[in-house]
């Protein structure tokens, strides 16, 4: 009965110039594993989620990048999206298709842009969620202790003297601003979402019934052909009439029968060139060097340098940048201004 869907259609434009609307980060090798996000993401899946019920939903653009990648799975598992709408109308197209394949899934959503480790931890988390799921029609998150007010994250509360390991969710806040960020840390109740979640395929489908009618309408239209050779056409006259939303405004923010399982493994969302720097190793003056082995580093520390190939790089002076050099590009912004990469990519795509 175990499912995954594993979204792999973003752009990861906070990642440009490496990651583009052509090739996005999750089908690069980011973490230098020899395994791009999407593979390692798919491995880690099938741990605990028989391979042929792992689907990839991405972008019809991505088609050939996923098939490459992915040798493994079958045109079933493959569903295309004709447009981005972001995650809840990708994930209401993916929970129909499999409840009409299996009314008692249980299935696991999944991002492709995440670096865990520890996948036993993972595995036994998904385990625990799963059985939860099993036993209740609930709607399963998974929180990571928070460090900083990272306005990029959803905010998961329970109750502070709550001390069970499922945890039921007060409230969800999905991206607050700095300074309710920062009171949620204060106040201590709160955990980062992980942006995975674990539900029954049949609750997900009555929260979207609840919370975005109309969405489910315009896909239960479509049901009767779902899974069969006219899903297509009826994903090109139909998909792109669904709002652009993401399932955390979408259902997360909505529901009450959200529930939480602090996960007990290391995870970092790879948004970001600065959370890129995070995770890989640093050397003795703190600089991050991805692709060269030749480096001069003077009075020059913190900084995430990125070359297309093995050439000669020297530093004087240089705190806190990034520089990140492709065939085409060279971008260098200070790693400050790292989540206004996307402003910086869209002027640079407008006068070039
Ligand atoms: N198939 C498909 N179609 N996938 C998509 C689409 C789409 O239109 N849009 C985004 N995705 C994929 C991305 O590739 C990524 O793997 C995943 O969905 C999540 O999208 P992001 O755009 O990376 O979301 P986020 O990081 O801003 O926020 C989410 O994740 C955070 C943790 O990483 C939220 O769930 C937050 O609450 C959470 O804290
Ligand atoms: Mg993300």
């Amino acid at each position: 009965n175990y499912y995954a869907i594993l979204m792999a259609g973003g752009v990861g434009s906070r990642f440009w110039p490496v990651s583009k609307a052509t090739y996005p980060k999750q089908f690069h090798d980011m973490l230098g594993t020899g395994k791009s996000l999407l593979q390692s993401t798919f491995s880690r899946l099938q741990k605990i989620i028989p391979t042929e019920n792992i689907f990839i939903l991405t972008n019809a653009n991505y088609q050939a990048l996923v098939q490459k990648q992915l040798p493994e799975i079958t045109e079933r598992q493959l569903v295309l999206e004709p447009a981005m709408r972001n995650t809840a109308p990708c994930i209401l197209l993916a929970s129909l298709k499999i409840y009409k394949e299996n009314p008692n899934a249980l299935m696991a959503v999944a991002p492709s842009d995440h670096w865990i480790e520890d996948e036993e931890a993972f595995t036994s988390n998904l385990q625990m969620s799963f059985d939860a799921c099993q036993r209740q029609s609930i709607l399963m998150t998974l929180g990571i202790q928070p460090s900083f007010p990272n306005t990029g994250y959803g905010y998961i509360k329970f109750l502070e003297n709550d001390k069970s390991t499922i945890k039921a969710v007060e409230k969800f806040t999905e991206k607050p601003d700095y300074l309710t960020a920062k009171k949620f840390l204060q106040e201590g109740n709160y955990t980062w979402n992980a942006g995975i979640f674990i539900w029954s395929a049949k609750a997900i489908l009555e929260a979207f019934e609840q919370h975005q009618p109309s969405m489910k309408s315009l896909f239960a239209k479509g049901y009767e052909v779902l899974n069969t050779s006219a899903e297509n056409k009826f994903l090109t006259s139909d998909y792109s009439k669904a709002e652009n939303i993401s399932i955390d405004y979408a259902i997360l923010e909505k529901a009450s029968n959200i529930y939480m399982l602090t996960a007990s493994f290391d995870w970092n969302d790879l948004g970001t060139w600065g959370s890129l720097y995070e995770q890989l190793p640093k050397n003795e003056q703190e600089n991050v060097v991805i692709n060269s082995n030749q480096l001069i580093e003077i009075n020059s520390s913190e900084n995430i340098v990125r070359t297309s190939t093995n050439k000669l790089v020297v530093l004087e002076g240089l705190k806190k940048y990034m520089v990140i050099e492709t065939e085409d590009e060279l971008v260098i912004v200070s790693k400050e201004k790292e989540q206004d990469i996307k402003q910086i990519r869209r002027a640079a795509i407008e006068k070039y």
